[in-house]
């Protein structure tokens, strides 16, 4: 397995697998990696010939109070996890190495990031944007892998990639859960045991929701009040729980059309996010 620390490297090495006919699906993801992760990279590999997974906790996606100093690093475990996953490249840069000092040009969605995770964390996407946009000029890869978990990312990165014409296929994977239901995430392991008990608030509510919505309940007042009654009963503090469009991500009444149930909370000090596709 490659290890390329420098965008430089990483585009040499792409462009030497192009120059071969191969194709490169890429997984960007902060690092941390956990069975989200690796059931993205396994995607990857089952539609390219090579597997590129990004490692790098992007600071321009974090607000001034949010978590980027204590968020999880674990390099050696991670290189590791890739290796066995049959991973052909890590790209593990520096925020030195992405961000010029001078650094100026932004990617913004004015559209889709002005909802849900938008409205608590206006600078996230705009960073998130942008650093994807870098990772997929970097790699020119064919195909890159997002989880549902981060149901408006991936949305939000889908739209990016068709206004701006970037020729990458964006496949958006199954949102992957702990054995008692957690959203898997890297941010998981803030939570004390007790607040892991009660985040399961989170998941209980989202299926409940999902199952009065599969028995024919439409209302999304009706099925928004039920996952933020399981949260809401279990301490938790409730950031959004929202039911929208996936096409505009703008809150609807009924469910009539492809939606997304979608919600972010606070155990602790710790904000989860979870979503179901009503679909
Ligand atoms: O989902 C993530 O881990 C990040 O937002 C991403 C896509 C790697 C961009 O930094």
């Amino acid at each position: 397995m490659n290890i390329c620390k420098t965008p430089a490297e990483i585009s040499q090495l792409c462009d030497n697998w192009h120059k071969q006919n191969l194709t490169i699906g890429l997984v960007p993801t902060m690092g941390y990696l956990h069975d989200g992760h690796l059931s993205l990279m396994d995607i990857a590999k089952s539609k390219t010939d090579k597997v590129v997974v990004s490692i790098f906790v992007n600071p321009t996606q974090f607000g001034p109070n949010e978590d980027l100093d204590k968020y999880p690093r674990d390099f050696e475990r991670d290189e590791r996890l890739c290796r066995e996953r049959g991973v052909d490249a890590v790209f593990y840069p520096t925020p030195a190495d992405m961000y010029a000092p001078d650094f100026s040009t932004w990617v913004t969605e004015t559209s889709l990031s002005q909802a849900l995770c938008g409205l608590s964390r206006p600078i996230h996407f705009r960073g998130v944007c942008t650093v994807c946009l870098k990772l997929f000029n970097l790699a020119r890869a064919d195909v890159a892998v997002f989880g549902k978990k981060d149901a408006q990312q991936a949305l939000i990165i889908k739209r990016m990639v068709r206004d701006l014409n970037v020729p990458i296929d964006i496949i958006m994977a199954p949102l992957i859960r702990e054995p008692d239901g957690l959203a898997r995430s890297s941010r998981n392991k803030y939570l004390s045991e007790d607040e892991h008990n009660r985040a399961l608030s989170i998941s209980r509510g989202i299926f409940a929701a999902e199952k009065a919505w599969k028995n024919g309940e439409k209302s999304a007042a009706k099925l928004t009040a039920i996952l933020r009654k399981s949260i809401e009963d279990a301490g938790g503090q409730v950031d959004y729980v929202e039911l929208v469009s996936q096409s505009a991500i703008r809150p609807i009444e009924t469910v009539d059309q492809p939606a997304l149930l979608a919600c972010a909370a606070f155990f602790g000090k710790t904000r989860l996010i979870d979503n179901v596709f009503l679909e």
